[in-house]
This record gives structure tokens, sequence and C-alpha cells, in this order.
């Protein structure tokens, strides 16, 4: 059965005091109260990651994820941070193409191939975020558009490198609007993401593929979401500053998820 995920994205939130106050709450309640089946991976800012792993050495489904990182293994390229520099702290994902990266950066499909090229050659698992704006769900042309972003930043991979990617499909126009997808939304875009990566790489690959749903996701709503046959987990951002807001979402799956093989 594929992965089942569900990442925490902090972005650019909490004091290093703050930060060690959610990861000791989120970590215990995770050992606790959350199946094994599910991998929770925090992806907290770039200065925590000296320091967060400490906090879940031993916990098997706990994993340490960053929130970008640069196309190039490293050089003159002041105040970047590089897949390599990543690695050697034990982070195991790192979330490729956020649409706050593209929007407020201008990352394009060129530069975050690069990143995911540079994630898997170091050994990690890139989570790549894929998604479309309000306005063009409107046109009614969505599932192409992110079916194209899938082609132009994933498809140059191998097969046994596509193997390691995660996708997090996140409409734009949910992210912290309060406005999620709804689960039959979320369903029919992670259908036809899969149908592409199986017309590419095969359905064996298409159905290992982890494909995380984010935006506006919470304890309320991930029920149903986590419930569609397509959706392996989520991406939480908001949500995920409460810890246990948070571990309620990863408590989300049905049970025939979490016991399936
Ligand atoms: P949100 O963010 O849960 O606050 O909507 C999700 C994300 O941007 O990853």
């Amino acid at each position: 059965m594929r992965q089942l995920i569900v990442a925490a994205n902090w972005k650019m939130n909490l004091t290093r005091q703050e930060g060690i106050a959610l990861i000791s709450e989120v970590v215990p309640m995770v050992r606790d109260q959350v199946h094994t089946k599910v991998k929770v991976v925090l992806c907290v800012p770039f200065p925590f990651i000296g320091f967060a792993k400490r906090f879940f050495q031993s916990q098997k489904n706990i994993a340490l994820g960053a929130q970008n990182c640069y196309y190039k293994p490293a050089g003159a390229y002041t105040g970047e941070i590089s897949a390599p520099m990543l690695k050697s702290f034990d982070v195991d994902y790192v979330i490729i193409g956020h649409s706050e990266r593209r929007q407020y950066f201008g990352e394009t499909e060129e530069v975050l191939a690069e990143k995911v090229r540079q994630v898997i050659a170091n050994q990690m698992h890139p989570i790549f975020c894929c998604g479309e704006s309000l306005q063009t769900r409107q046109s009614g042309y969505h599932i192409n558009f992110v079916r194209q972003q899938l082609s132009q930043s994933l498809f140059h991979l191998s097969a046994e490198d596509f193997a390691k990617v995660v996708i997090a499909y996140e409409p734009i126009w949910a992210i912290g609007t309060g406005h999620n997808a709804t689960a039959q939304q979320a369903q029919e875009m992670h259908f036809a993401l899969r149908q592409h990566i199986a017309s590419v790489y095969g359905q064996e690959i298409a159905q290992q593929t982890t494909i995380l749903y984010g935006g506006s996701c919470n304890a309320n709503n991930a029920p149903e979401i986590f419930a569609c046959p397509d959706v392996d987990g989520g991406l939480i951002g908001g949500a995920s500053l409460k810890s246990s807001e948070f571990t309620n979402i990863c408590k989300s799956f049905p049970l025939y998820k979490l016991i399936a093989d």
C-alpha cells in the first residue's frame, strides 16, 4: 500500500522557544495516539532543523522536513541552503514548489525540476506541491493545468527516482483561506493526477505514489477528505501550529487504509 503521510508546514512561524514548545507537545501526542502506519513529517523553518530531530530520534514514524532548498549543490549563493546541507542534518523530506515560493519568489517549473533533482540526488524525498488558482479553476482548465505542472517539473525523472516523490495537491484558493476543497474536488484531482502518472510510469508506480491534499485542512474536514480513495494524507499549514488539532488530523484516516498492506 501507499505510505500515508501527514506533513506539517510551519512556514515562517514561531520563535526558537515557541518551536521547542510545539515540538515537545506534538512528539508525545503522535507517539501515543497516531497509528504507526501514518508517517508524520515536521517541515520546520531552517533554523530549527539543527535541533528538531533530537525530540524524536527514536520515533520511527516521525520524520524531519524542510520547506525549500536551493537548486545547486554548493557555491557562492549567499543566503541559500543546499540539499547536501539538509541531508547532513538528517532531513528526509523537502517541500518543493509551494505556491508561496512560486508566487513570491518567482520559482518556475524549470527551477523546480532542478530542485527535485537535487533533493533526490541527496537521498531525500521531495514533497512536490502543485495546484491551480481560482481563475484557472473557474476557466475549467484546472486538471490540465496541474497535470502540466507535474509533466514539467517531475517527468524528467527515471521511474526509480519518481518513486521517491510525494505529491501535494494544494489548490491556491484553498491555502490559508478557510475554504478547503471539497472531498469530491480533491478526489477528482487526485485521481486525474494518478492517471497522468500511470500514463508515463505505469499503473504500479502510480498506485504506489503518495498524493497529499493541502489547503485549509483541519481536524473537522480531514476525516472526509482522507476517506477519499486517492487521498493519502495532508500537507497542513495553519492547523499544524496547534498540537492537538494537528494530532487529530493525523488520526483522521479511515480504518481500511490503516489495516491495508
Ligand atoms: P493551510 O496551508 O493549511 O494553512 O491552508 C497549507 C499549505 O500551504 O501547505
